[in-house]
């Protein structure tokens, strides 16, 4: 924001080492996943072996987007076409479209200002028809994990886990995206890993991978190249659909060398977020929702929500920024923002959610890529708090 050297909009660089590598594939040509031995696995494979050791789960698959991910979950799952999911209303649109993909309708519980799911509705909502849910951390929020688990243990009923934005998060000391059926992580750029476009499944179930090993595209025998011992793939051969949605070498290659360094980004994205949060809610004008005692974050974004603003102030908030070069998104201000329930037309109609519509009046989002310094940092505070300030005064006066 303001005169940042680093712009908001920045990526993660990719680490140097990644180039002996990139070299050796572009020399090749072997960008396909499964041309390289059993033995002499390929980069997509090593990734899934590193990832699944960081996290410290059994499996992992690679894929080409965490939507991807998401999708076959519901698939492996057993979700199927007429079938209810139950998401959060605040989400990426990415979450509603792989219910649609999968055939199911997606049926949405309230999100309120702690930008955490809203339980009371959410167990209003976990009725008998529901066959699945996928709770979105969005942006790195977690909701209550304790709550959710039990509600879905209670009605049978498995959870997966939309980590897209939470890689690093922790909720009682276990990592975010270990605790359902699957974990599924994004390294779409504008994640704390970049690798472009990306994603992975986690699970510790041995049919919910082989289910998705054979849908993401690993015909014929394959599965054989991803080494698993344990997993049942002979039982679910020609048994399902091939999607197609594997992940290549070069990806692989760029992800790979990040993977030790996320426990520094996650500890830097912290610091950064919380020196931003303490300045902001030191102005009274704005409000950064708190953390749950639950959770240790590991942001790479942050929301705030303007407080005591009309809608003609808050809409004077996105106008004055806008005019400045950095339009800070309100999300639902914002016309087509792809995070509003109501701009989800192709789920059909959208129930009526006060809480959430209230919340997406007035929550502000602002990206806080890891690497930006204390100067950055500063000035992303003082243009915001700016912006802000005049919003207020110019109405008022
Ligand atoms: C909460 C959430 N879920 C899922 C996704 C989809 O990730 P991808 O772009 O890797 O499909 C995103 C993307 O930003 C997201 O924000």
């Amino acid at each position: 924001m303001g005169q940042s050297k680093r712009s908001v909009y920045d990526a993660e660089p990719i680490p140097e080492s990644a180039r002996e590598i990139i070299e050796q594939l572009m020399e090749s040509g072997d960008l396909f996943r499964y041309t390289a031995s059993k033995e002499n696995p390929s980069q997509v494979t090593l990734l899934e072996k590193e990832f699944a050791a960081y996290m410290g789960s059994k499996y992992a698959l690679a894929v080409n987007s965490a939507s991807s991910a998401i999708f076959l979950s519901l698939k492996a799952v057993g979700v199927k076409a007429g079938d209810q999911v139950l998401i959060p209303a605040w989400t990426f649109a990415a979450v509603p479209s792989a219910v649609v993909h999968a055939g199911a309708q997606p049926i949405l519980a309230e999100v309120g200002e702690s930008l955490r799911i809203d339980m009371a509705d959410f167990e209003e909502k976990m009725t008998g028809n529901i066959a699945a849910v996928v709770v979105s951390h969005m942006r790195g929020h977690t909701s209550d994990m304790d709550a959710i688990q039990a509600l879905c243990t209670k009605h049978d009923v498995p959870m997966i886990e939309d980590a897209a934005h939470s890689l690093g998060t922790l909720w009682n000391n276990r990592k975010v995206g270990t605790m359902g059926a699957t974990g599924c992580f994004s390294f779409q750029s504008y994640k704390m890993v970049n690798g472009g476009e990306g994603g992975i499944l986690l699970t510790d179930d041995p049919d919910i991978i082989a289910k998705a090993v054979f849908m993401s595209g690993a015909y014929e025998h394959n599965w054989a190249k991803h080494n698993f011992d344990d997993v049942p793939f002979e039982k679910y051969q020609n048994q399902y659909p091939l999607y197609n949605v594997r992940m290549n070498n070069l990806s692989a290659a760029v992800i790979r060398p990040q993977i030790p360094l996320i426990d520094a980004r996650v500890a830097k994205g912290l610091a950064n977020y919380t020196y931003v949060e303490n300045k902001l809610n030191a102005s009274g004008a704005v409000a950064v929702p708190p953390a749950d005692p639950r959770e240790r974050r590991a942001p790479d974004s942050l929301q705030f929500n303007l407080i005591g603003f009309d809608d003609a102030q808050t809409q004077r908030v996105m106008d004055i920024s806008t005019a400045r070069g950095n339009p800070i998104s309100i999300f639902g201000i914002q016309g087509d923002n792809a995070r509003v329930f109501w701009n989800w037309k192709f789920i059909g109609n959208t129930p009526d959610l006060p809480k959430t519509r209230a919340m997406l009046k007035r929550a502000c989002d602002i990206r806080l890529p890891v690497g930006m310094t204390r100067e950055d940092l500063d000035q992303t505070v003082d243009f915001i708090l700016e912006c802000v300030s005049e919003a207020r005064m110019r109405i008022a006066s």
